[in-house]
């Protein structure tokens, strides 16, 4: 979070991405002066992680700074559905807040590799 480049938003957020092999991904919100090509912190850890060749997750960690524990955006439910269906997300604040969803909490009725009917 600290890291974070929200110049536009000021909205500055952190994520780390716990592997099942117990690698820590992190990644934070990469703004841009274009406002649609920002990165949100979750993508930016799951692409990490997926470059260190880990694929397999067991729980993220989101912080920010906002007053409430803040879950991730839909795009990013998205993304990390992909990888961990059955991921932990916790969501911590700067002062101590926090709150957990489950995956299935956060995106019901997803779509999924097995959609395509991959494997
Ligand atoms: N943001 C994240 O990094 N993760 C989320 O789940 C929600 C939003 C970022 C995107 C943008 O840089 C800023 O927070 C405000 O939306």
């Amino acid at each position: 979070m600290d890291n974070a480049y929200a110049p536009y938003s000021g909205f500055r957020v952190g994520a780390a991405l716990l592997g099942e092999d117990g690698s820590i991904a992190v990644g934070c919100n990469v703004e841009n002066a274009s406002y649609p090509a920002g990165l949100c912190a979750e993508r930016a850890a799951v692409a990490s992680a997926v470059a260190q060749g880990v694929r397999k997750f067991s729980g993220v960690v989101i912080a920010t700074e906002a007053e409430l524990p803040t879950p991730p955006c839909g795009i990013c439910r998205q993304v990390l559905m992909e990888f961990a269906p059955d991921l932990a997300v916790l969501s911590v604040t700067r002062s101590g807040a926090e709150a957990q969803w489950s995956m299935s909490d956060l995106l019901p009725k997803a779509f999924t590799p097995t959609s395509l009917g991959r494997r």
